[in-house]
């Protein structure tokens, strides 16, 4: 099978390390490399978690540190979310994994410099580094294969009443993202909160009793017992993951191509993505957006790809 060259750019994060434990076990996809953005925690937790995860689970793959703020705000986290440390009470083992010395913008470049063929950028989080990355190198912008991105809304917000977190933190990052004339790949709210995991399919990914199975089960439950408190719901929607199964089987997705872009001035709505599913505005469709999920298919795809760790 052809692999597809794959860059992950993120904010570890429960989500976030699933997605990146889905990603390990699939050698489908040849990461050449994880920019570090901040976003659900600061940017030395984020950081942290990454080389950690990479350094017990594919230790091969470099880590480059990324922005510590978005481009004109101050950084926003979710602690509340996802702990503290970023990835609940999950501790991880040591490990003597080191960081890049360039920094994830100039990690970017490099490694799309030296590239001989196109390579997908997946986005889990904030966009700041993509944003400078694409302002300061916009020649390089010609060896991005897409980009397949978590973030926005069309059903609501999950920081504010419109604006889904991951947009919210740097929307202006977000713009330049959605304007760069790059292929998209959009996982917004309205697909992510349908790829739940319910509390008896946890329970049978604890049950594979690896360390990938254990730091999973973590990672969730402790996003659950968030999403129990605050919504009172029992299962636990899988963000970030949406982008790595894309990769691996779009067939579990069905979405539709839109005009989306993103408030940079509402009072109220700052942070907004607007999915014009039914093309009002009349602009360019610049985005694919998923919007519907095999949910099975994804939680078995998730089950089987943790336990091949
Ligand atoms: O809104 C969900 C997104 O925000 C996910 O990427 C999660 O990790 C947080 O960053
Ligand atoms: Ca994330």
């Amino acid at each position: 099978m052809k692999k597809i060259p794959v860059i992950i750019d993120c904010d570890p994060g429960c989500d976030d390390t699933i997605a990146l434990l889905l990603a390990f076990a699939n050698k489908v996809l040849d990461i050449k490399g994880i920019t570090v953005s901040a976003g659900n925690v600061h940017i030395n937790n984020t950081t942290e978690n990454t080389r950690r995860l990479v350094g017990n689970f594919s230790s091969e793959i470099n880590i480059a540190r990324g922005c510590e703020k978005p481009l004109f705000k101050t950084i926003v986290t979710a602690p509340e979310v996802h702990g503290e440390s970023g990835i609940g009470n999950v501790t991880l083992p040591e490990t003597k994994k080191e960081i890049e010395k360039l920094n994830a913008v100039e990690y970017l470049a490099k490694t799309l410099k030296e590239a001989t063929e196109k390579i997908t950028i997946v986005i889990t989080g904030p966009m700041t580094n993509i944003a400078v990355f694409l302002m300061t190198y916009p020649e390089l912008k010609e060896k991005i294969e897409k980009f397949v991105i978590m973030g926005g809304s069309s059903i609501g917000g999950n920081v504010t009443p419109t604006a889904e977190f991951n947009i919210y933190v740097d929307a202006e990052a977000a713009d330049i993202v959605f304007k760069s004339g790059v292929e998209i790949i959009l996982c917004p709210l309205d697909v992510t909160m349908k790829a739940f995991i319910k509390d008896d399919e946890l329970l049978k990914i604890k049950s594979i009793g690896s360390l990938a199975s254990e730091v999973a089960f973590g990672a969730i439950d402790h996003a659950l017992s968030f999403y129990k408190q605050t919504y009172g719901r029992d299962s636990v929607p899988m963000h970030d993951p949406c982008t790595i199964a894309y990769l691996l089987n779009p067939n579990i997705f069905e979405g539709k191509k839109a005009f989306v872009a993103t408030e940079l001035r509402g009072e109220f709505t700052y942070g907004e993505t607007i999915i014009d599913y039914n093309d009002k505005l009349k602009r360019t469709k610049n985005v694919l957006v998923l919007n519907n999920i095999n949910r099975e298919a994804f939680v078995e795809m998730l089950y089987d790809s943790i336990k091949k760790i």
